[in-house]
């Protein structure tokens, strides 16, 4: 969220049309019904929103979900981390793009230290969160000198490291294709400096062990599209379901909930949209003739 856009004066959404906590977990319920297995929480960043933990905790209850996780930038898991787990939450991913304090904030621009970062993955160990995925996005001339250092510390049985191709997603991240350090370059830098062995593939990324006991993955959205793979619904904070990363618009959720629809109308609504879903905008990209307006990365949560 550049703050040359998103900064002080920036029009967010009033609360009145943000759903509550009963809302999503109302929707998360019809979502399990219909098949979906696992669930994450991101943003935006989901550690703004106050009492987090009574959304995890109403998520984490529901029968049939397999897979709670939360996507964060890791600024506010010093004081979340351990109600966030007794809440329920299991799993955890934290963005991380550098070590070094100058290049963490070049590629943020964010307003707090790496330190309170790397301080708030010590807190969630502490609090029994194990392994912690950690997302590193790569951007060539911006912290890629930083593969190796990061590989280095994340290489450990606590931790999963994913680097992730900068992708050109939303309309406000200034995107080139030179921007981008494609997977195959980050395996190839990686495995001079550590043995890597290849695993059975994740859901979207190619994964290696590593010696001190961890895993390594990258994930090539950019140079390797996987839109015939992909399995995700994206659904905003007011209440719209996005069937792509970089879908244009999001199907009306809220309108529907507010107005009194019971959980089968719902279903409908959800069923007839994703039957029809035909987005593949990284293998179009990918052929060279992508150009369309999208919604930006904050609020579809990546
Ligand atoms: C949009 S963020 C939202 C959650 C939370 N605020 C955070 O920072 O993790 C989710 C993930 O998307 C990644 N991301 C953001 N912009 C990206 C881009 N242009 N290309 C690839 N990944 C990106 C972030 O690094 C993060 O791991």
């Amino acid at each position: 969220m550049p703050k040359e856009v998103f900064g002080r004066g920036y029009d967010f959404l009033p609360k009145s049309e943000v759903l509550s906590f009963e809302e999503l977990a109302r929707l998360a319920r019809v979502f399990v019904a219909l098949g979906v297995e696992k669930i994450r929480l991101t943003g935006g960043e989901p550690l703004l929103r106050r009492h987090l933990d009574r959304l995890v905790a109403q998520l984490a209850g529901l029968d049939g979900l397999r897979d709670l996780t939360l996507t964060t930038n890791g600024s506010r898991l010093v004081e979340q981390a351990a109600a966030l787990h007794a809440a329920g939450l299991r799993r955890l991913t934290v963005s991380l793009d550098a070590l070094d304090d100058t290049t963490f904030r070049a590629m943020n621009d964010v307003d707090f230290p790496v330190q309170r970062v790397l301080r708030g993955i010590d807190a969630a160990l502490a609090a029994g969160f194990a392994p912690i995925k950690i997302n590193m996005v790569v951007r060539r001339g911006v912290n890629d000198h930083e593969i190796e250092a990061m590989a280095e510390r994340f290489s450990g049985r606590e931790f999963v490291l994913r680097f992730i191709e900068y992708m050109d997603v939303g309309n406000s991240n200034g995107w080139r294709l030179d921007d981008v350090v494609p997977a195959a370059e980050i395996i190839a830098r990686l495995g001079d400096t550590m043995p890597l062995v290849p695993q059975y593939p994740g859901e979207v990324a190619r994964r290696f062990r590593v010696e001190a006991g961890g895993e390594v993955g990258v994930i090539s959205s950019v140079t390797e599209p996987f839109c015939g793979d992909c399995t995700r619904a994206r659904l905003s904070a007011d209440g719209h379901l996005y069937l792509c990363l970089f879908a244009g618009h999001g199907h009306d959720l809220r309108t529907p909930l507010r107005a009194g629809a019971s959980d089968q109308e719902l279903a409908g609504i959800i069923r007839a949209t994703w039957r029809v879903r035909a987005d593949r905008y990284s293998e179009i990209r990918a052929a060279g003739s992508a150009r369309q307006p999208k919604a930006e990365m904050s609020l579809l949560g990546g």
